[in-house]
């Protein structure tokens, strides 16, 4: 299957990649400022899946940014969906097929940790997988990587720095922490949400953590970063998708900014 989307890639000039960027719910925006732009719809492309969530554009983008090639995701696909993980993971598959080294994954969270705010950004630097579920059961496929796969550093470290680095050289105000995931697609609710405080989570949302596992399966290199758009259940009083969007719509500027920044310092 890989081998078909490749070629289509490739087909439409989609190549040599130095950079695939997942972005999440009222993100998207950012591919706009990739220069030489190819847009691709993921309907057009062989085997790949479709976006169903409001706020996701459903297109693949690819273009340059700071001397690099950067291929970019508006819009991931949800185990809430009722996709099954294989499909939620298949667009990093294809990264991992192309050779692609660096992944930088977004989502939008609520924010568990009493001293973040709507509006932060948030540099992933652990998660807690409260899903049930992982994209890696099942066959395991060796050319990517060994059955039983080391999680110990999966938001990788120099990353991490590179993040810290850019947000103290563009002013950024930067919080850290672990993001929890929960397959929604029902919010959580408040005692779930003093259960992760205790556990020691920080944010939590419906994404992310099984393309991040799949990346680290495949020896990626990963950046994560959590816009926090609302405070998490019980502590505020109704959450809802539309202050989501809107949240993260205000923190785009700073977040393309981030964005830009780690691309230029990423060491490719
Ligand atoms: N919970 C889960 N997912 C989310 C949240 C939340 O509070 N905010 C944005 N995505």
């Amino acid at each position: 299957m890989y081998k078909e989307t490749i070629e289509y890639l490739k087909q439409h000039g989609i190549e040599q990649v130095d950079v695939a960027v997942i972005l999440g719910s009222g993100l998207g925006d950012f591919a706009d400022e990739l220069e030489n732009k190819i847009v691709i719809p993921y309907k057009d492309i062989p085997n790949f899946p479709e976006s169903t969530v409001k706020g996701h554009a459903g297109q693949l983008v690819y273009g340059n940014l700071e001397n690099k090639t950067v291929l970019a995701l508006q819009g991931r696909f949800h185990y809430y969906e009722g996709y099954d993980l294989a499909t939620v993971t298949y667009p990093v598959r294809v990264f991992i097929e192309l050779g692609i080294k660096e992944l930088i994954v977004t989502n939008a969270a609520g924010g568990v940790n009493e001293t973040f705010t709507p509006g932060d950004l948030m540099v992933i630097t652990d998660h807690i997988n409260l899903a049930g579920n992982n994209p890696l059961i099942g066959h395991n496929v060796e050319d990517h990587g060994a059955r039983f796969t080391d999680a110990s550093n999966l938001y990788t470290n120099k990353n991490q720095d590179i993040v810290r680095k850019v947000a103290k050289d563009h002013d950024i105000q930067l919080k850290e922490g672990v993001y929890t995931w929960f397959t929604g697609p029902s919010y959580e609710t408040p005692a779930e949400i003093r259960m992760v405080r205790l556990i020691g989570g920080d944010a939590v949302g419906m994404s992310t953590v099984p393309e991040v596992l799949v990346a680290n399966h495949g020896g990626m290199n990963v950046t994560g970063i959590s816009c926090i758009t609302n405070y998490a259940a019980g502590m505020q009083a109704e959450l809802n998708h539309e202050e989501v969007v809107e949240v993260s719509a205000q923190a785009k500027p700073k977040f393309k900014q981030l964005l830009r920044g780690i691309i230029q310092e990423l060491n490719i």
